[in-house]
């Protein structure tokens, strides 16, 4: 397996670059805007194609690069259902799997620092974002940050993990780099308490300033996603004008979500399924897409329209020009009332 620490010296960030070998996917974990091009060089020299990126949870201390990795690479952002950012590719539930090629990591609900942080288990390791730091906690006093929460995050959640699970937290301002579960729970000032009363009255205690960056850092992360006019950069048939003549419809629609939303929410009727991360194999000369495009209108469609919108212009450059997609996505769909049909 590839795994890098990557550390932004500004705000003390660590984001974690993961992929199950050269040549393969990669995800990246908390990455900084600031050190965009430094990741970009780095998948290009480890051979990896970046097919995820995941943030935590809306960052206050520095901007995410979430949106330019996306805008560079077209991969596909992830975040907790719970995440206050508008559009974000995929969101996903407590014990969820997001999966790249190899690899898989079970996302856990951990509120507390704020009420849409998530934490990620991958095999022998946990990535716990601002929950759990290395002999401390994230803050709890903004953002819908709760410490009784969070105490039952870290309690119940977290350190119930397996001891000798290596704990990887999105900062570290003293220089530490990687922890144990075990570690933590022995020696760690913020969990040697006896209830949540007592962790809150420390979180309480510590009166924090604001960080510098917050009040750029949080409208900006806000705003990440490819938006409803933004995705009217590329041809879109609305859901409204869909619904005009249906069932009756012009289009081959195509569910480009993962076979896991498809489970978990159902999909359009008639839809044929060219998952995203394989979508320019469906587009290529045999690719099935390519064929039905010569034949007629192909209509795509993912959750919220970020993924669909990077898959028209695929589609583009392999010189499929009868594609279009639903803005607003499956979402926009099923909150105007169209007809869904289960995944089994
Ligand atoms: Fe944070």
């Amino acid at each position: 397996m590839l795994f890098r620490q990557l550390f932004d010296k500004t705000s003390s960030t660590y984001s974690y670059l993961l992929a199950s070998r050269r040549g393969a996917e990669a995800l990246l974990i908390d990455p900084v805007f600031e050190q965009t091009e430094r990741y970009l060089k780095l998948l290009e020299e480890l051979d990896v194609k970046l097919m995820k990126v995941i943030d935590t949870h809306v960052h206050a201390d520095h901007v995410s690069a979430m949106r330019w990795l996306r805008d560079s690479t077209r991969c596909i952002t992830v975040m907790g259902e719970h995440s206050p950012v508008e559009i974000v590719s995929m969101r996903v539930r407590d014990g969820e799997q997001v999966t790249i090629e190899g690899l898989g990591l079970a996302a856990i609900y951990t509120p507390g620092h704020t009420d849409d942080s998530y934490s990620f288990l991958m095999d022998d390791r946990v990535f716990t974002g601002d929950t759990l730091l290395i002999r401390g906690t994230g803050r709890t006093d903004f953002q819908n940050g709760n410490s009784y929460d969070q105490y039952h995050s870290l309690f119940d959640r977290l350190l119930k993990l397996p001891d000798q699970t290596l704990v990887y937290p999105a900062h570290d301002y003293k220089g530490d780099t990687v922890s144990t579960i075990y570690e933590e729970k022995r020696f760690n000032p913020r969990l040697q308490v006896k209830n949540a009363e007592e962790y809150a009255a420390i979180m309480a205690s510590l009166r924090l300033a604001n960080p510098t960056m917050m009040d750029v850092a949080i409208p900006e992360n806000l705003k990440a996603g490819i938006v409803l006019d933004a995705q009217r950069r590329v041809p879109v048939v609305d859901v409204p004008e869909l619904l005009r003549t249906w069932p009756a419809c012009d289009y081959q629609l195509v569910d480009i979500r993962e076979e896991g939303e498809r489970r978990r929410s159902g999909t359009i009727p008639g839809s044929i399924h060219a998952p995203y991360a394989r979508f320019d194999q469906f587009c290529g000369k045999s690719g099935p897409l390519a064929s039905m495009a010569r034949h007629g209108r192909i209509l795509l469609y993912c959750a919220v329209g970020e993924r669909s919108t990077l898959a028209v212009e695929i589609a583009g450059e392999f010189g499929l020009d009868n594609v279009a997609h639903i803005p607003g996505g499956f979402k926009a769909w099923t909150n105007a009332g169209g007809a869904v049909e289960t995944v089994e």
